[in-house]
């Protein structure tokens, strides 16, 4: 029969014999305590994106806590990797090749809210699904995030992207992001001003030593909804819907990308994956003379911003064009599809196709939305 001391000696041959899952940290008091990590190796990171394309993590963690995040980086500086962090991987193109450093894999998924007035205070964790926050707030009456229902990805990435559809952008509900900054360690908070929003930008896609925690909004109690923008206005019009509620613009939004953006669970896509390019007026008056039925949506009156999904269909011809694996949806010439076993190499390549078309016949260089994610 097994005494205690058995029990204990078991207990620690049943741990890992490779110190390298181990990190150490030394507390205010000056102890050094070991940490034992759940930290798995080679695994495939195909799963985790949306376009189901990816090689092999060196090492994988799911951090479920920030504790736990910052154990998995104090690993990784131990043992000199890189680190990446994974989101939802709605936006990103992972390498064949893999990564071989710590994918750190974030599933804080914490909510909490104080109630202020006319106004609610929603904190969520960094690794909650999107839209299923989203949903939430919608069944609680709480106005501000209904426009960007059905959106791929998690709270992190609304941040960190920006995320952007039918008039509303997140950066207009953002009251303060919290993160690890990994070169000091320290859990730090941003207010929304210090996130260096703008259209599909922040200041966390440059500064890769931040790593979003958690994200509080302010949503609002009273309606306060945007339902002008063109594909929105026409869903009411031809519903006979002049005064819609909350959940009837949540279910617009649901009904409209649906139908023009692919499904998620029956082919690859990382959604829009480039900007719609801001150019000049000026040659945006030059390119009117070539294609005058060119879109655009006014930025000041120096700049637009020009729907590239229509150059891709009328200038380049690429709408519904396939190349091998990889081609752009037959619905949304911006939105580049991959089929099973397509690879990285064949998305790049097919990507530089558009971008070369788009700057050959219009002069414009286009910018990716899609991050590129290197083995190293
Ligand atoms: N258009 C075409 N052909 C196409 C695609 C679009 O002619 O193949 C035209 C449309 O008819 C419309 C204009 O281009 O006049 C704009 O199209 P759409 O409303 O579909 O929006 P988008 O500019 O292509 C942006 C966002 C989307 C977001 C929609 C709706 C970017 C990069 N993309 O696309 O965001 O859902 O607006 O607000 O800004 C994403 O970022 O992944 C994404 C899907």
């Amino acid at each position: 029969m097994a005494d205690g001391r058995t029990h204990i000696k078991t207990l620690l041959w049943s741990l890992p014999r490779r110190p390298s899952l181990v990190a150490s940290t030394t507390t205010p008091l000056g102890v050094v305590v070991f940490l034992y990590m759940n930290i798995q190796e080679n695994v495939s990171l195909a799963q985790y994106t949306t376009l189901k394309i990816g090689g092999m993590a060196r090492y994988f963690l799911v951090a479920r806590t920030t504790r736990e995040l910052i154990d998995g980086i104090a690993y990784a500086k131990q043992n000199d990797l890189p680190v990446f962090v994974l989101g939802g991987g709605s936006n990103i193109l992972l390498d064949d090749e893999g990564f071989e450093g710590l994918v750190v894999k974030i599933e804080i998924k914490s909510v909490e809210s104080i109630d202020r007035g006319d106004t609610v205070e929603v904190t969520a964790g960094a690794g909650l699904d999107w839209d299923t926050f989203v949903a939430d707030m919608v069944s609680d009456e709480l106005y501000g995030l209904e426009n960007l229902s059905l959106i791929p990805g998690t709270i992190g990435a609304s941040v960190v992207q920006n995320i952007g559809a039918y008039g509303v952008e997140i950066s207009s509900a953002v009251l303060w992001v919290e993160i690890l900054n990994t070169e000091t360690n320290n859990i730090e908070t941003l207010k929304n001003v210090q996130c260096e929003f703008n259209y599909r930008n922040s200041i966390f896609k440059s500064n890769k030593h931040y790593i979003v925690t958690r994200v509080a909004y302010e949503l609002k109690k009273k309606a306060n909804l945007q339902t002008d923008y063109k594909d929105v206005a026409e869903y009411f019009l031809s519903k006979g819907i002049e005064d819609p509620t909350l959940a009837q613009v949540r279910n617009a939004i649901v009904s409209i990308r649906t139908a023009k953006l692919p499904d998620l669970d029956t082919i690859g896509t990382a959604g829009s994956f480039f900007k719609n390019p801001v150019i000049s007026t000026e040659s945006y008056k030059a390119l009117l003379e070539q294609y005058p039925a060119m879109p655009s949506y006014s930025i000041d009156s120096d700049t637009v911003k020009v729907p590239l999904g229509w150059i891709i269909e009328h200038v380049c011809g690429m709408k519904g064009l396939t190349d091998g694996s990889v081609g752009t949806h037959d619905k949304q010439s911006l939105v580049i599809v991959s089929k099973k076993n397509a690879t990285a190499e064949e998305v790049k390549s097919f990507a530089k196709k558009i971008i070369n078309c788009v700057k050959e016949k219009t002069g414009i260089e286009i910018e990716r939305e899609v991050e590129y994610i290197n083995k190293k």
